[in-house]
Order: C-alpha cells, then sequence, then structure tokens
C-alpha cells in the first residue's frame, strides 16, 4: 500500500515536450490536449464498425498491464481494446487474486511488473497520488498512465469527456458546462474542470450541496450553485456524477430519496438548459439517484458515445506515450 502523499510535482514530459507519462491534466498546456484529441480523433477511424480488420501495428511487440486496484468497468476495458487496436499484448492483472493480498508493497509489485519487461502501466489505485510515485520509481522506458487516483484525477477521462464535447459542440470559446453532484470526492471533476479552463471555457458551473463541493472552487473560477434550476439555466453541457459512497465516512453519505429530489436530473430539469444541451455521465449511473432513465437514455444523452470515444481517446494516450 502507499502510506504518503507525494507532494512533489513528477514530470509527463521528456525534455521535448512529449508525453512521456499520463498523470494529470492540472497544468497540461492546451497544445498538448488538443495534439492528443486530433490524434484521438484519426483512431476513430479505426475502431470504424465498418472497417474489416480494426487493428493498427504502432505498438505491436509492446507490453500493457492493467493494474487496477479498484473496481472498474469502462475504463478497465476500454484499456484492453484500446491496447489490442494498437497490437500489444495486455495483460489484466487480478487484483484480488494477486500478491497484493498476501502483503506485498505496491513498488515491490511494479518492480515485479518491470522485471516482466512491462512497457506500459495502467495504474487504478484508492490512494491519490499512487501513479505519480510510480512514475518516479520507474526507469524511463517504463510509461505510466493514470487510470484513476482516489479523488485527485482521472486524465484519461477527463480527455474522453473533453473529446465528447468538442464533437457535439465543436468550440470551447462559447460553452457553459455544468457539473453536478459529489464534485468533492470526483476525479473525473477535477480533470474536468482543469481541462476545460485550459481549452478556454468561459463558463463550469458546479451545482451540489455544500458537503459535496470541494473548497477551492473559487480558486479554480468555478462557479458554484446549490439549485438546479438556477444552475442548469442555458447551458450546454449537463455532466452528473454517482455519489462516491466508497469515499465517504459512514452517516456522511447523502440519502438517494433526497439526493434526487434536490439534485437528481430530471426531464424537467433538463428542459431549463439549452434545447440541444448534451447530458453526460462518466458511469456507472446509479438511475433515481443522480439522474432519472429518462434522462440517461433520453435524446440529449451522449453518455454511451463517451464510452465509445474512450477507446479512441486511450489510444491516443498510449500511443503518444509508448509510440514514440
Ligand atoms: C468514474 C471513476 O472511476 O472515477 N468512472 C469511470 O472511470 N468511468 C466515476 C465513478 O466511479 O463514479
Amino acid at each position: 500500500m502507499v502510506k504518503q502523499v507525494v507532494t512533489q510535482a513528477v514530470k509527463q514530459t521528456n525534455a521535448a515536450g512529449e508525453l512521456t507519462h499520463l498523470l494529470t491534466l492540472e497544468g497540461m498546456p492546451k497544445e498538448q490536449i488538443v495534439q492528443i484529441l486530433d490524434t484521438a480523433q484519426q483512431f476513430v477511424s479505426v475502431t470504424d464498425p465498418a472497417r474489416e480488420v480494426k487493428k493498427v501495428p504502432l505498438l505491436r511487440g509492446k507490453s500493457v498491464f492493467n493494474l487496477f486496484f479498484e473496481n472498474s468497468t469502462r475504463t478497465r476495458t476500454t484499456f484492453e481494446i484500446a491496447a489490442n487496436r494498437l497490437s500489444a499484448d495486455v495483460i489484466n492483472l487480478d487484483i484480488s487474486t494477486s500478491s497484493t493480498a498476501k502483503g506485498e508493497s505496491l513498488i515491490d509489485t511494479i518492480d515485479n511488473l518491470i522485471a516482466m519487461q512491462a512497457d506500459i502501466l495502467v495504474v487504478r489505485h484508492n490512494v491519490s497520488r499512487a501513479p505519480m510515485e510510480i512514475a518516479q520509481h520507474v526507469p524511463t522506458f517504463v510509461h505510466v498512465i493514470n487510470a484513476g487516483d482516489g479523488s485527485h484525477q482521472h486524465p484519461t477521462q477527463g480527455l474522453l469527456d473533453m473529446y465528447t464535447m468538442r464533437h457535439f459542440k465543436h468550440d470551447f470559446r462559447n460553452l457553459k458546462v455544468a457539473i453536478i453532484g459529489d464534485i468533492v470526492h470526483s476525479r473525473v471533476a477535477k480533470s474536468n474542470i482543469h481541462a476545460l479552463t485550459t481549452l478556454g471555457c468561459p463558463e463550469i458551473r458546479v451545482i451540489g450541496p455544500e458537503s459535496l463541493l470541494p473548497s477551492d472552487l473559487d480558486m479554480l473560477g468555478v462557479k458554484v450553485f446549490h439549485e438546479m434550476e438556477a444552475g442548469l439555466k442555458g447551458v450546454d453541457v449537463v455532466m452528473t456524477l454517482r455519489i462516491q459512497k466508497e469515499r465517504m465516512e459512514q452517516g456522511q453519505v447523502p440519502e438517494g430519496n433526497a439526493f434526487f429530489k434536490q439534485f437528481g436530473l430530471t426531464q424537467a430539469r433538463l428542459a431549463l438548459a439549452k434545447p440541444d444541451a448534451i447530458v453526460m455521465h462518466p458511469g456507472p449511473m446509479n438511475r433515481g439517484v443522480e439522474i432519472e432513465s429518462a434522462v440517461a437514455d433520453g435524446p440529449q444523452s451522449v453518455i454511451l458515445q463517451q464510452v465509445t470515444f474512450g477507446i479512441a481517446v486511450r489510444m491516443a494516450v498510449m500511443s503518444m506515450v509508448a509510440g514514440n
């Protein structure tokens, strides 16, 4: 287990400014985000269902190790699909049956994977900054991709969300984006706020109860709302989030029904946003808690497109860190 939080910034680019790890979207330059989105756009054609061979040889002979210390459906699977489409070999570690359960330290596990000639380590961990600690430890020929660390960052989710917004809304410069719910525990919200700010989004709103909002939002230039009605008015993008019970103390968890009453995304509330607003959710969804089914499955929902775009975005990131 990682016990210490590493406060030192870890570099994710080399001397030439090329991406060598993907750890955070905080501080990532605009050109680099755009480069990843543009690269992903090229990979969308590789993943086109009409294409007979959905593969390119960019990572042939390289090994991608999926190391998920927390549950995952979409992220882990789309990393695996993306690695396969790049012709890499993929090894999925089953943490519940690995030696972590026997008390092996994280760094010892990592050293063993390096000894197995890993090229890319895709890491999800409940401890914030664990992937940064790993990146600091590995030799230069091993690349670390953060697949979600605690409540800190989820950079590939942030990037696929940017890809989705750009796809449907084209330009960030006139966009109003509302993020709803458990922001304080959400690494997805943090990565989105950093990326949207860098891409020039003029209005980022968060909507939620005081207890679920971080205290530094003003510093980030985000507008805070405690009521759905005011917060949703006139927005182009509505993103709602799951309540992250696993990161809360007992007694802190809001009651589902009461939350839905105040902050649930219903059709009536969505009608306050622009008529062509899109609805996003990183998944997993809790229907009837943060979103009602009519909205999740409705015509404005792009929730499943987000998942599909995630493949191309993860292909872009892996090919950029290890394909140079
Ligand atoms: C999110 C995560 O794990 O941070 N899911 C995802 O990766 N698509 C959000 C969540 O768990 O609620």
